[in-house]
Parts: C-alpha cells; sequence; structure tokens
C-alpha cells in the first residue's frame, strides 16, 4: 500500500503532528508513505517526497508544514483534473490523505466521487468545518490572539485608548468570541451578525463614563456592519476556490470610532502571527491523534471519510458531511459575546 499525505489551503499549527502521526501509525502498518509538496499543486505536478522515520523526526512541535501548501484547485479546468487522476496513477498512489479545510476537503470529496481511496483531516485556525466539533490550529491562535490582547490591554490603559484588534474569521466568528472573552474585551464583534455602529460607540463611550478610561475591541475580519454588510477585502482578487482577501474592517472601525465619540482609537491587525509558530500542546494532540484514526480508516478499508472529534472521541464522518456549510458560531452562543459590554 503506498499512501500519498498532502496538506491544503492556509496552514495552521498542528499540520505537521497530523504529518508524522499518519506517517508512524501507516509505516507502523508496513505502507508505504509519500508527501506530496504543496498540496494539490504537488499532484499536479507529481512533486512528492519520501516519509519515513527521519523524515518526520523532530517536526512534532514545529510550525507551518514541511510539505508546504497552496490553495491550488485541481478541478479548476478539465486539464487539471484530467492532469491529477493521470499522476495518481502514475505515482502509483493506493490512497490520499488530504489534511485541509473546507475547500481541500471538497477537492477530496470530489476525488472519492470518481472512486479514489482518499481520507481527509480536518485543520483550520478558523474552526468553521462542519462534521468536527474542534479543527487543530484553533487552539494555538487563541492563545496567540488572547496574549495579544492581554498585552494591548496594558498599552491601551496606559494611553486612555481605545484599540481595536482585528482578528482571523470569514464567516465564523471563534477566534474572535473565544480570544475576546479569553483576553476580556470589551466588545467582540463576529461575522455572524451584522453589528451596528452606532451600538459599539456608545458602548466605547459608556466604558469612559464608567471611569474604566480605555477599551479594547475584537472584531473578526468577516465582521459587516449594518448597513454595509459586505467583507471589507484588502484586494478584489479572489484565490482559485473564489475567496477574496479580507481585511480593513479593524481600520474601519478605529476611524469611526474616533469620529464619533472623540476618543483616541488604534488599530491592529493580527493577520497571520495567529497562524505561525509551534501549536499547543492541544492541537499537537489533536492532530497526532486525526493523523493516527486516518491511517487506521485506510487500514481498515474506510475511505471517502474525513476523521473528526465528537466529544472527546475521534469517529469519521463522510467526506461530504465535511464541506457542507461552514459551522459558524450559533445563535445560541453568540450572546456570550455581549455579556461583559459595557
Ligand atoms: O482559512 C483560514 C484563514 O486563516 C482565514 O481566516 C483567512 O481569511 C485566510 O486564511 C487568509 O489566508 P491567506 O492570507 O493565507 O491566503
Amino acid at each position: 500500500m503506498k499512501i500519498g499525505v498532502l496538506t491544503g489551503g492556509g496552514d495552521a499549527p498542528g499540520l505537521n503532528a497530523a504529518i508524522r502521526g499518519v506517517t508512524r501509525r501507516a509505516l507502523s502498518y508496513g505502507y508505504e508513505v509519500v508527501g506530496i509538496r504543496r498540496g494539490w499543486a504537488g499532484l499536479l505536478e507529481k512533486d512528492v517526497m519520501k516519509l519515513d522515520r527521519d523524515a518526520v523526526s523532530g517536526i512534532l512541535p514545529k510550525g507551518g508544514t514541511i510539505l508546504g501548501t497552496s490553495r491550488t484547485n485541481p478541478f479548476a479546468n478539465e486539464d487539471d483534473k484530467n492532469k491529477l487522476l493521470r499522476n495518481i496513477e502514475e505515482l502509483g498512489l493506493d490512497a490520499i490523505v488530504a489534511i485541509g479545510g473546507d475547500d481541500t476537503q471538497g477537492v477530496a470529496a470530489k476525488l472519492s466521487d470518481l472512486g479514489y481511496k482518499v481520507v481527509g483531516i480536518p485543520k483550520t485556525i478558523d474552526n468553521d468545518l462542519s462534521g468536527t466539533d474542534r479543527t487543530f490550529g484553533f487552539d494555538t491562535a487563541v492563545a496567540i490572539a488572547t496574549e495579544a490582547i492581554d498585552r494591548i490591554h496594558t498599552t491601551a490603559e496606559s494611553h486612555q485608548r481605545t484599540i481595536v484588534v482585528e482578528v482571523m474569521g470569514r464567516h465564523a466568528g471563534w477566534i474572535a468570541l473565544y480570544s475576546g472573552l479569553a483576553g476580556g474585551a470589551d466588545v467582540i464583534l463576529l461575522p455572524e451578525e451584522p453589528f451596528d455602529i452606532d451600538e459599539v460607540c456608545s458602548m466605547v463611550k459608556k466604558r469612559y463614563e464608567q471611569g474604566r478610561k480605555f477599551a479594547i475591541v475584537v472584531v473578526a475580519e468577516g465582521a459587516v456592519p449594518k448597513g454595509i454588510e459586505d467583507f471589507f477585502t484588502r484586494s478584489s482578487q479572489k484565490d482559485a476556490f473564489g475567496h477574496e482577501r479580507l481585511g480593513g474592517i479593524g481600520e474601519w472601525l478605529e476611524k469611526e470610532i474616533e469620529k464619533r465619540t472623540g476618543v483616541e482609537t488604534r488599530s491592529v491587525v493580527l493577520g497571520h502571527v495567529q497562524r505561525g509558530g509551534s501549536p499547543t500542546a492541544y492541537d499537537r494532540i489533536l492532530a497526532t491523534r486525526f493523523g493516527i484514526a486516518a491511517a487506521d480508516l485506510i487500514k481498515n478499508g474506510d475511505f471517502g471519510k474525513m476523521v473528526s472529534l465528537q466529544g472527546e472521541k475521534i469517529v469519521a464522518v463522510p467526506l461530504k458531511e465535511a464541506v457542507k456549510a461552514n459551522r459558524v458560531v450559533p445563535e445560541d452562543m453568540r450572546w456570550l459575546a455581549k455579556v461583559f459590554s459595557p
């Protein structure tokens, strides 16, 4: 049995732990494992590397992915699709492990529909994949954002400023909600519900009137103000899966808050800092468990599935389950974002 492993989409802390988990378990079954470089792009170019014990030694605590990643969509046109299918045969891959978010799992699901033996492993710092309670990378991103908010607190307080912290989260506000709560933010704005800028400004003013002469606003990059209700974007260019590059809501809030309240305001974008560096112990363990479970699915001939966390258990769900709508913060949890608002 020859297994190809790839990592696709935005990187997330824990990818190397997952690569190590699946490789070590697969090697223990006597399988041959190859790493496909830069996601689906590596399959289009037959760019692979051997994954043996040495190759995965020492990678557990490392951020990023030793295989590299890309947002390549091999089903974007007929030529690429044919090349992809041909290369899978020519490389002699009996099974593919696709580690990624909804776009990567979408490609995996299509391949599986075409009869290829594919297994998925969910990852994304956004934690927005259907079919699993948690993706690895999220815990690390929340820890990084929380630490940043702690640091921003002290400078905001010293200068009596309001500071807006823009965190990642395209459709789902999990990072904003969790880091906002953990960091004690005064205002938390999620993509799930358009916010009222007048309401945000009155909360900031109220806080200063209460004598706490600084405020922290945490906003997800995908949050939108009522009346505009469209993403703030950095560029109109879209990636191969049709996603725009988001950004700008933090800066917009900075200007609006300062203009409307007269309070000195700044904004910071945490951006890719949230995706870099060493994974937390939680993410290492989750990614390792996912990697082991993926190799076990192959061993059991259980293809077309994605490994998933449900409660404390690792189970397998159909790949199609994973590529359903984004798993956003549910309505009955969104109120949490407002509990500590002034
Ligand atoms: O998909 C995860 C994510 O971190 C999103 O929150 C964000 O919008 C996007 O990746 C940014 O990706 P990049 O700048 O790497 O293309």
